[in-house]
């Protein structure tokens, strides 16, 4: 059965982390805007120069362009058979051409998760990520720390340095959560109102925690809604 899956939050709310278990449980992509547009940038690609102002300062990138780029990603093989998104949609006019997308594939969405955390822990957090750049895993610093410090765990990664994101400097964090009360809050009317949103706590609890309550709201009769 197909598996189409929306993480929404806020910046910093763990969507990546999440969406990475969740990947990896149920055989489905990760597709990360965020992601997809850092690599534009690190290859400097004609989009990655376009955009590297709007990333740098927290705005969000034209919706016409990042629907573009996802009509492209989702038209893909590997997606046939579901994905999890994360960080798109991000603003009604996206959720509309997603909706637009799916029904000319005759598809579904099936869940939305969304992640619930104050804005208050979002800058305690954010600030102490860093982020494996060969493997993409999320550390913090506070709640996650790798065992040699500054130093990836994953396997493959030996010595390879953690990072910090240009854009998780405590200026840029208010810029971008300002934004997504903005723009992309109304999104949770949007998916309430199609009955396909589910809260999940995402603060005071572990990750471990957060995945479990979300596997049980994708499994029904032990298949992925
Ligand atoms: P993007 O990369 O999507 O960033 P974001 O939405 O700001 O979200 P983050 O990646 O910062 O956080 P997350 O929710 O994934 O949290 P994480 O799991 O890392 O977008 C970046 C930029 O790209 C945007 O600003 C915009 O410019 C552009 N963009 C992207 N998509 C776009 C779109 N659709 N339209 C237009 N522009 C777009 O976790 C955060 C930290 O918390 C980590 O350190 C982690 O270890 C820790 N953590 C996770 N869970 C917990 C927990 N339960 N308890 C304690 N700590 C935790």
């Amino acid at each position: 059965m197909p598996n189409r899956i929306l993480i929404l939050g806020c910046p910093g709310a763990g969507k990546g982390t999440q969406a990475r278990q969740i990947a990896e449980r149920f055989g489905i992509p990760h597709i990360s805007t965020g992601d997809m547009f850092r690599s534009h940038m690190k290859k400097g690609t004609v989009l990655g120069k376009q955009i590297e102002d709007y990333m740098h300062t927290g705005q969000l990138i034209p919706d016409a362009v990042t629907c573009r780029m996802m009509v492209e990603r989702l038209a893909e093989p590997d997606c046939a058979n579901g994905y999890i998104l994360d960080g798109f949609p991000r603003s009604v006019p996206q959720a509309i051409e997603l909706d637009n997308m799916v029904v000319q594939r005759t598809e579904a969405l099936g869940v939305v998760i969304a992640l619930q955390v104050t804005d208050k822990e979002i800058v305690d957090r954010l600030t102490a990520r860093r982020t494996c750049p060969k493997c993409g895993r999320i550390y913090n610093l506070k709640y996650e720390q790798p065992k040699i410090e500054g130093i990836c765990d994953s396997e493959g990664c030996d010595a390879v340095k953690l990072v910090q994101r240009d854009d998780d400097t405590e200026a840029t964090i208010r810029k971008r959560l300002a934004v997504y009360h903005r723009v992309t809050e109304p999104l949770l009317a949007y998916y309430a109102e199609r009955g396909l949103r589910q809260d999940v706590m995402g603060e005071n609890r572990t990750p471990d925690e957060i995945a479990a309550q979300i596997e049980k709201l994708l499994i029904t009769d032990g298949k992925i809604v």
